[in-house]
Parts: C-alpha cells; structure tokens; sequence
C-alpha cells in the first residue's frame, strides 16, 4: 500500500471577494487601503511637497488648504508637517483610516472625515484646494465635474488656487500598457500584491474603463478581486473650459506634481491644472 502523503501544510486558501463595477473603484479601495502609499510611489509623495510649497509661495499666500479627496492623506502629510492647516475629506472610509494612522504616526492632527467633494459644504474658506491623484477622473457625469468646481469656489477666498491632478489620457492612449502586470509588490510585512490591468477606452464617449485584477497574498490567505471603473479622459482644453465656466482662471499647466516637469499631450503622465478663482 502507498504511504499517505503528507501535507506540506503551506498552501494557502484562495477567496474571490467578488467583483465591483463603477463606484470609484470603492471596494479597491478598501481592500489596498493598508498598502496604497507604498504601491503608489513614495517619488511621487516625495517630489509633490516642493511642487506645492514652491506654488503656494508663488501664488500665496497660502497657509490653509482643503484637499477634497485626500485618500491616505499621504501628499497631505509632508504639508501638515511643515506647518499648513490642511483639512481632508474623501469617500473612503478605507483610506481615511489609513490617514488617521499616518497622522497619529507623525504626531499630528489634522481635521479629516468623510465627504464627498460634489456635495461638501464646510461652511469656510481656504486659500488653496487640492484634488490630486486622478480622483477628478473619477467623476464621469459632466453634471458631477461642475458640481465639483463649485464646491471648490464655495471653499476658496477670491485669488485662491485650484489644483488638479489628472490621469493624462491622450499619453495613454499613445502608449497603450495593457494587458500588464500593473504592480508586483512585496511589503516588508510579508504580503504580497499583484495587480493586473486591463484598460479600454471609449474615445468617442470620453470614456477610459480601468479594470483591476488584484490578487493580495496574506499568511495562508490570498484574497482575489475584480474591479472596474469608468474615468473621464480630460483633454486640456476641455479641462480649461470647464475651469472657466465654473469661475476659475486657468494659469498653469503641469505633466505632474513634480517642479519644472511641463505638460506636454503625449508624454506626460499627468495632466495638472492651476487655477485662480475669479
Ligand atoms: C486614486 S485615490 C487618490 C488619493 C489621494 N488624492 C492621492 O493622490 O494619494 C482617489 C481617491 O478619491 C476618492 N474619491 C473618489 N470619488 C470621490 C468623491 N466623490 N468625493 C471624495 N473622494 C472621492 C477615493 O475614495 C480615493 O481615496
């Protein structure tokens, strides 16, 4: 008779946390909440401080800033360390918590919630509004970019400054980077993360549909998920129009949050706006 053999006991149980559409990649979120900073490049958190504090005392003054979709609060930090009264909002109940922890981790206190950026209503002014990180995409309804714009104004003194940060669109689809692996992660607590793109885009309907395969590999567990989102494909005179329209004044134009790095439509990774309220 054969010996049983025996279990090496090192496989891992796979659970599939099933599959989202739309919603701004909400479930995404949560499930990279914990790893999101340190996926998402810490050169971009590195060289986004000196781009916004060179801005800020070009155009200053500024000392109080709301960023309306602050995520883990990570390009926030490094200005809240520096002594700006920044103020937070975002979606994710997720990655507000990772914020939370950040904060507490450098030793300092910021006021952040919940709040969506078409809807939130402070009830003050600020000398500078931030929306980075493609969250502006995110908002497919032209109904939903203006009342976004408007939210900003209601939280900007006369002469305060928009900042947007958008995926570039038209550079990708100059260089199309499907089907990839979109990152292979290994965090110095052991987990590992795989994520896999497939994009689409709908040109005649302005329209990119981002499409993660994310596979998150924990101690003996690997969570699997699917999640989709359409993102508006901004073009830089769509994008100054709308600025207009909502009352801002468009003044600068970036290819990310990094100093002297001009936007350029088919190179640049980012499409970034400066604008003043009018
Ligand atoms: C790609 S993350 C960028 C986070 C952060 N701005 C950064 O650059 O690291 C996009 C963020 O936008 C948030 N978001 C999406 N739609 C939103 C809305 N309507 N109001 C507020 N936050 C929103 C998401 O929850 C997510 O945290």
């Amino acid at each position: 008779m054969k010996a049983r053999r025996k279990s090496s006991g090192s496989s891992s149980h796979v659970r599939f946390l099933g599959s989202e559409r739309g919603r701004a990649h909400q479930a995404w979120f949560r499930l990279l909440a914990d790893y999101y900073g340190r996926i998402n490049g810490p050169d971009r958190v590195r060289s986004a401080y000196p781009f916004l504090h060179d801005l800020f005392r070009r155009r200053g003054p500024v000392t109080s800033v709301l960023d309306v979709a602050c995520g883990t609060f990570a390009l926030d930090l490094p200005l809240a360390e520096r002594g700006y009264e920044v103020v937070g909002r975002d979606l994710s109940e997720a990655m507000l918590a990772v914020a939370r922890r950040n904060l507490r981790a450098a030793g300092l206190t910021a006021h952040i919630a919940q709040g969506d950026m078409r809807s939130l209503r402070l009830g003050r002014t600020f000398d500078a509004v931030l929306c980075l990180g493609t969250a502006f995409n995110y908002l497919t309804e032209p109904g939903d970019a203006r009342k976004t714009l408007r939210t900003a104004r209601l939280h900007l003194r006369p002469g305060g400054l928009l900042v947007l940060d958008l995926t570039n669109f038209a550079s990708f689809g100059a260089n199309p980077r499907n089907v990839r692996a979109e990152t292979d992660y290994r965090d110095p607590d052991g987990t590992r993360i795989a994520i896999y793109a497939f994009n689409e885009q709908d040109r005649a309907k302005q329209i990119h549909t981002a499409r993660f395969l994310t596979l998150v590999h924990r101690g003996d567990q690997i969570q699997l998920s699917f999640d989709e989102s359409p993102l508006r494909m901004w073009t830089k005179p769509k994008l100054a129009k709308a600025l207009e329209r909502g009352g801002f004044r468009p003044v600068e134009w970036w290819g990310r949050l990094r100093l002297g790095e001009r936007y350029t439509v088919r190179t640049s990774p980012r499409l970034v706006s400066v604008s003043v309220r009018a």
